[in-house]
């Protein structure tokens, strides 16, 4: 596959508190390191994503707090860039829904979908508690799943066989806040006309068989059952419906997963702003030739390949009812919908208010970030749930990071340093250095191709193959005993250099901060992995708020093996990976202790 452009876009968490580790490992990480690969070999990257500000889970938490609800907002969407930032995550523009840009952009798809008939309103049944004859929003009810029978489906979804529900669904519905037995009462809501995008999204779907066969048998299972599904919910806090008689509606708002899958493009619409080029979005969403890949945990496939490309179909006028191509033009649907498993800890899901809860800030200032990036990318739920454990966590860094590649790094660098002072210049090549050499070469094709394809653990685990290999090849080759033979040793420790070098580069998507230091310890100067930073903006007027941004385009980190240069001056290394104490794998640390029972 080789387009030029490719649209990163990533699930948005919602700004409801710190993220802990399950959900970075879920899309964070993963679109990182992809989109790293992408521009290192070559691709214009967009990567965008935001906090997801709107909705019952926002409002629920500032009730749990006691603050009002755009305060909740400001300081969870603050928390969650500062450690994104620390991850290292390379958006080009990481934002929030609350913008007034994203206000915007998302009542103009409505209007398009609207003039297009592709939402229509209609009278419907909303819940209310009958004690407080307030409106109950969906995730707050609880009931069997009329699909599989599960007792535990929420009135949005039923997280056991994954299908979206609607409250009137469940069998046997009480209230998760006080137990009570929810009242229906009529009220009008905007429906998104699934049906009638039915047959354009399965013609679609038959489009993309390439997608990881859960998510394409679970779209297509989907598609054969499409029901109109409300967009609109009983709500104070979310976008207004920009209709006469609605948009000053106190009570009528946007349904948050309306608005929030549009924030990709409402994301990509402000990033062109930012930049100084207002059109500059449309390449990554009117040309056909832009690969667009969307990341995301398990429970939001639906979202991404149906109702999102729905959306889209809508807006462009390409369903049964026809229509006109909306406000954006003609947008591009999904390329890649790439949904990872669950991180569990214990066996549950990864939860806040089970207690089982791992903080990403807490993670990244006791271990930094390339141990967690490392961790995710070998041991991460990419293809089926995997349990977290401290033992494992300790194991795999001290096996591995420290063990086999922090070593090697420092074996060739110190060694080459006490005995050369520079990068030595290599004699004629032994078959046994050629061999290592091309191994290393070798796997920037194997390596490159896992990552395109979103196949992570297969691409580190090949580099670390490869260092393994060049342990063993000094381990073999013995050069700190060659010291009759200068010319044979310094063959051996360029060789080995080298390789630690073409390394390096392959695990610069994974392990940007140590990468640098790599690239510096090795001669290396300026930047060449970029890290995102947080920037202050604010729009006509508004309040400030920090997004994140990067010049990642400028690095100078690319898909190639670089020629190390004989002669180039090296200094002592310092460790680049700790090892860890033991003991952490059975108690954890103090702020996530592990529990026994
Ligand atoms: N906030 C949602 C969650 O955490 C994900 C939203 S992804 C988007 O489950 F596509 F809607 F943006
Ligand atoms: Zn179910």
């Amino acid at each position: 596959m080789t387009s030029s452009r490719v649209l990163t876009a990533v699930a948005w968490p919602y700004a409801n508190g710190p993220r802990h580790i399950g959900h970075v490992s879920g899309f964070g990480v993963p679109a990182d390191v992809y989109s790293r690969y992408m521009r290192m070999s070559g691709h214009d990257v967009l990567m965008v994503s935001g906090t997801d500000e709107h909705g019952t889970p926002i409002s629920v938490q500032a009730e749990n707090e006691g603050v009002p609800v755009r305060e909740l907002a400001d300081k969870y969407n603050r928390v969650i860039v500062e450690d994104l930032q620390g991850l290292g995550l390379s958006y080009d523009l990481f934002t929030r829904t609350t913008t007034l840009n994203h206000y915007r952009v998302t009542q103009q798809m409505f209007l398009s979908l609207h003039r297009n008939g592709y939402v229509v309103a209609k009278a419907a049944r909303g819940a209310i508690s009958p004690s407080t004859g307030r409106t109950l929003p969906d995730r707050y009810i609880e009931g069997t799943c009329p699909i599989c029978g599960y007792t535990g489906a929420r009135g949005d979804q039923c997280d056991n066989c994954g299908n979206q529900l609607d409250p009137i669904d469940l069998i046997d519905p009480r209230s998760r806040i006080n137990g009570e037995t929810p009242e229906f009462v009529e009220t009008e809501h905007f429906f998104l006309d699934l049906p009638a995008l039915a047959e354009s999204l399965s013609e679609w779907l038959k489009t993309r068989e390439d997608w990881r066969p859960n998510v394409i048998k679970f779209s297509q299972h989907l598609i054969d059952d499409l029901k109109p599904r409300a967009i609109t919910r009983d709500l104070d806090w979310g976008v207004p419906v920009p209709l006469e008689g609605w948009r000053d509606e106190p009570m009528k708002r946007l349904y948050v997963w309306f608005d929030a899958v549009i924030g990709y493009l409402s994301a990509s619409v402000e990033w062109a702003a930012r930049i100084g080029d207002p059109e500059a979005w449309k390449k990554w969403w009117q040309d056909p030739e832009t690969v667009a890949s969307y990341f995301m945990g398990k429970d939001n496939i639906v979202f991404h390949s149906v109702i999102w490309p729905g959306i889209l179909l809508g807006h462009n006028g390409q369903g049964d009812r026809g229509g006109e191509p909306g406000a954006f033009g003609i947008l591009e649907l999904p390329t890649e919908v790439v949904s990872s498993e669950y991180l569990t800890m214990s066996g549950s899901k990864f939860s806040s208010s089970r207690g089982h809860v791992i903080y990403v800030g807490d993670f990244l200032r006791e271990f930094g970030p390339d141990t967690l990036r490392y961790f995710i990318a070998v041991a991460g739920p990419e293809n089926q749930d995997t349990d977290f454990t401290w033992e494992e966590f300790v194991r795999r860094n001290n096996t591995e990071l420290a063990a086999q590649w922090g070593n090697l790094v420092n074996r060739a660098v110190s060694m080459a340093h006490k005995n050369v002072g520079a990068v030595p210049a290599p004699g004629e090549l032994a078959d046994v250095d050629r061999r290592i050499l091309d191994a290393s070469k070798a796997a920037f094709d194997t390596v490159g191709k896992a990552l395109s394809h979103s196949h992570f653990k297969q691409g580190i685990s090949e580099v670390m193959r490869i260092v393994g290999l060049a342990n063993q090849y000094l381990s073999e080759t013995e050069p700190w005993k060659l010291k009759d033979d200068p010319a044979r040793r310094d063959t051996i420790l360029w060789t080995v250099l080298q390789v630690v070098s073409d390394c390096n580069v392959m695990f610069t998507p994974f392990m940007p901060h140590a990468s640098q230091k790599i690239f510096e310890m090795l001669g290396g100067e300026g930047v060449w992995a970029a890290l995102p930073e947080i920037r202050t903006v604010s729009e006509e007027g508004g309040p400030d708020y920090p997004v994140l941004m990067g010049d990642y385009a400028s690095a100078q980190a690319v898909w190639a093996s670089q020629p190390l240069a004989a002669g180039i001056p090296l200094t002592k290394p310092e460790p680049l990976f700790t090892k860890l104490d033991d003991k952490l794998g059975e108690t954890g640390p103090d702020w996530a202790p592990i529990l026994h029972d």
